[in-house]
């Protein structure tokens, strides 16, 4: 029998496929979004995991011989628990999983702003050393019509205090948030964003709607936008066109190659940006030129 039980389901970044998930929280503790979905089930109702639980499931992948050499900590905002909590966990991995080498996490800006930088040299010395950011835009329009809660200002504070502890920081961005109104000042706010924080990876996702985009688009109604509808596939090569030329990076390695992206890009900025503008230019003009992701092969 597997050693750790998960609350089904269960989301990670695609570059942890390789990682042990942990499920030290259940859902989100925000949960309020107008894109996401991910966590709306009434099995993901935000709870963290008993102490108790945790410490046996550790011990248990320890016994069965995994012998993985990442954690990821799940769910969608483990980084909400207590710095005490996050210690005592820390603490239990490197106890049992002495081979383990990088845990990591998504975190929201305001999981930091009660954590001192002291505290996160603390929880990266015990392993802790990669932290997930769903910036999703560098707009304070955008950022306020999806309710993400955050601002330019709280996620840029967050990423410099992940930088500050010696911490590595993965920053989502999600292209077609703003619609076609909001696109080139979603666009230019979210590479300023970058510009300010340089994080150490950057990539991008396309917004995309599974359940439908009712709760989405109502927010742009109220707020008296043009009505939403999702950025036709020129449309969003045009946005990753001013996200891209706006970029100023100096070492971030860069991925737009999620499966929600029609066209994949890969490199490291600055170094490939012009490579890389080059392909969205050819895509911009003449698409049948580039190998693109049909629609039925896209997901989230
Ligand atoms: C599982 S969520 C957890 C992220 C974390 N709670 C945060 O906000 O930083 C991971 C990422 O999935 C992406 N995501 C969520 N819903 C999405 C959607 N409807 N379309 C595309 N990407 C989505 C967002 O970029 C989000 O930050
Ligand atoms: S994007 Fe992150 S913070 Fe927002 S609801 Fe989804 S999991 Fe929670």
């Amino acid at each position: 029998m597997y050693p750790i039980s998960y609350i089904e389901p269960v989301f990670r970044p695609p570059s942890e496929w390789k990682s042990l998930i942990l499920q030290v929280t259940n859902g989100c503790s925000w949960n309020k979004c107008t894109f996401c979905d991910m966590y709306t089930s009434d099995t993901k109702k935000f709870r963290p995991k008993k102490r108790e639980q945790i410490e046996q499931e550790i011990i248990d992948v320890a016994k069965s011989g995994i012998t993985t050499r990442r954690v990821f900590l799940a769910d969608g905002d483990a980084m909400m628990l207590p710095f005490n909590r996050l210690k005592e966990i820390l603490t239990l991995i490197k106890q049992h999983l002495p081979q383990v080498s990088r845990v990591s996490s998504y975190c929201l800006p305001r999981n930091l702003s009660n954590k001192t930088v002291e505290q996160l040299v603390e929880l990266r010395t015990l392993g802790l050393k990669l932290m997930y950011v769903g910036c999703e835009s560098g707009d304070d329009q955008v950022l306020s019509l999806i309710e993400k809660g955050e601002t330019y200002q709280s996620s840029l504070l967050a990423l410099n205090k992940i930088k500050q502890a010696g911490m590595k920081s993965s920053v989502m961005i999600l292209n077609g948030l703003g619609g076609p109104e909001l696109s080139r000042q979603h666009a230019i706010n979210s590479a300023k964003l970058m510009n300010e924080a340089q994080p150490d990876y950057l990539s991008t996702l396309v917004v995309s709607f599974p359940l439908g985009e009712q709760r989405f688009a109502q927010k742009f109604d109220q707020a008296s936008l043009q009505p939403f509808r999702q950025l036709t596939q020129q449309e969003l090569f045009k946005e990753m066109e001013t996200l891209l030329s706006e970029l100023d990076l100096r070492k971030t390695i860069f991925r737009s190659d999620h499966a929600s992206n029609y066209l994949v890009l890969k490199g490291i900025l600055g170094n490939d940006k012009d490579a890389l503008l080059k392909q969205v230019r050819l895509a911009l003009k003449q698409p049948s030129e580039v190998s693109l992701r049909q629609e039925w092969q896209r997901g989230l």
